[in-house]
């Protein structure tokens, strides 16, 4: 059996581990099996670049961060567009699988990756995915991996910031990734300990926000904690497209720098605005994310032997499982209002941008 494997999207904690899970899998369960490593993930299927991976290549990367094969954003709204010669990347891709003669190619990527999985599989090839990214947005799955290394991350830069916000008195604001969702700001906003958590899913209205720093200064706090997913958005921002959005915002990407300006006018405490970045998606998986790693790799190698094609793994309700990739590429995973973690968060009192409690019926 010949197996295509590539990593591709944005980099998270995991890749390396789900590689060496997926592939181990697979030479533990066939003797006659070829590894071919994809480099740069669609990159290297539209151009026919590759590798050989061999057992060798499978040591000491378990605990490595990055992917071996290396990775690329190939947009999906680019795949069916001609070059002069009337021939599109995913006519190109179709054409180096068939060049080289898989059986099967196995996915590593996030949202967009999937789309472009499921556009391959519904061309005909065989395709498995497995959900990476930080972001935890797709759909169909409790969990990625790489999301909850990403949540150990932002936790540490929150926790680090509390201690320099308190001792200067600071409304702190630390700016996490997430793209169009909140998950790894929510997670890591409730573990790190954060007054006010704001989400794209949840538009704030910055005057409640100013409120619950001005009562925690009333409650002789004078300090405050900000977490802010770089997607969130003001109740009257969420109206505009997202041209008109960073516009309205002078040019800015996040609403984090209007929000911080207008909390320092209203409530009169001094900001600090703190972007993690790339930090969150760079380092070693953690212990967690080893093991779903391993087993999601593993999971993808049991769905290639039974011929499981035009899947993708997930967890749902802690069991290890897969879906079909038509039922989920293409839609995104958005924390809903009634959420157990959102209830949880305004549970604790910790605003969610709208001021919202959470009591029992
Ligand atoms: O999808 C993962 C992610 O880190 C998002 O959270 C973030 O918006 C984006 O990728 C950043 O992309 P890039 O690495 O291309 O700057």
């Amino acid at each position: 059996m010949k197996i295509g494997i590539l990593t591709s999207g944005g980099d998270c904690p995991g890749l390396n581990a789900v590689i060496r899970g997926f592939c181990k899998f697979v030479l533990n369960q066939m003797d006659d099996v070829e590894l071919i490593g994809i480099i740069d993930g669609y990159y290297g299927l539209i151009n026919n670049e590759t590798r050989i991976l061999k057992k060798e290549d499978l040591s000491g990367i378990l605990n490595v961060g990055g992917t071996i094969l290396g990775t690329s954003r190939q947009p999906f709204s680019l795949m069916k567009d001609e070059d002069r010669n009337g021939v599109s990347k995913l006519d190109k891709m179709k054409e180096t699988y068939y060049k080289l003669n898989l059986d099967c190619l196995v996915t590593l990527g996030g949202a967009g990756t999937h789309k472009t999985a499921g556009l391959l599989s519904a061309e005909g090839l065989n395709v498995v995915g497995i959900p990476k990214t930080i972001d935890n947005d797709i759909s169909g799955t409790d969990v990625t991996f790489g999301f909850h290394s990403a949540v150990d991350i932002a936790t540490e830069c929150i926790d680090r910031i509390h201690t320099t916000a308190a001792s200067h008195g600071r409304t702190m604001f630390v700016e996490l990734m997430g793209n169009k969702v909140g998950w790894l700001t929510l997670f890591a906003g409730i573990a790190g300990g954060a007054d006010v958590i704001l989400l794209p899913e949840f538009p704030y209205d910055p005057s409640s926000v100013a409120k619950s720093v001005r009562k925690r200064a009333e409650e002789g706090h004078a300090f405050n904690i900000i977490a802010i997913a770089e997607g969130a958005m003001s109740k009257s921002e969420s109206k505009l497209k997202k041209s008109e959005r960073i516009a309205y915002r002078g040019g800015e990407i996040s609403s984090t720098k209007a929000l911080a300006t207008y909390i320092e006018k209203n409530c009169g405490v001094e900001t600090r605005i703190v972007v993690p970045g790339h930090l969150q998606r760079g380092g070693n998986p953690s212990a967690y994310d080893r093991i779903l790693s391993s087993e999601m790799g593993s999971f993808a190698g049991r769905l290639v032997l039974e011929k499981k094609y035009g899947t993708t793994v997930a967890i749902k309700d802690n069991k290890i499982t897969f879906n079909k990739l038509k039922d989920v590429a293409g839609t995104l995973k958005y924390i809903k209002e009634d959420n157990q973690m959102v209830n949880i968060a305004r549970g604790l009192g910790i605003d969610i941008g709208d001021g919202k409690k959470f009591r029992l019926k």
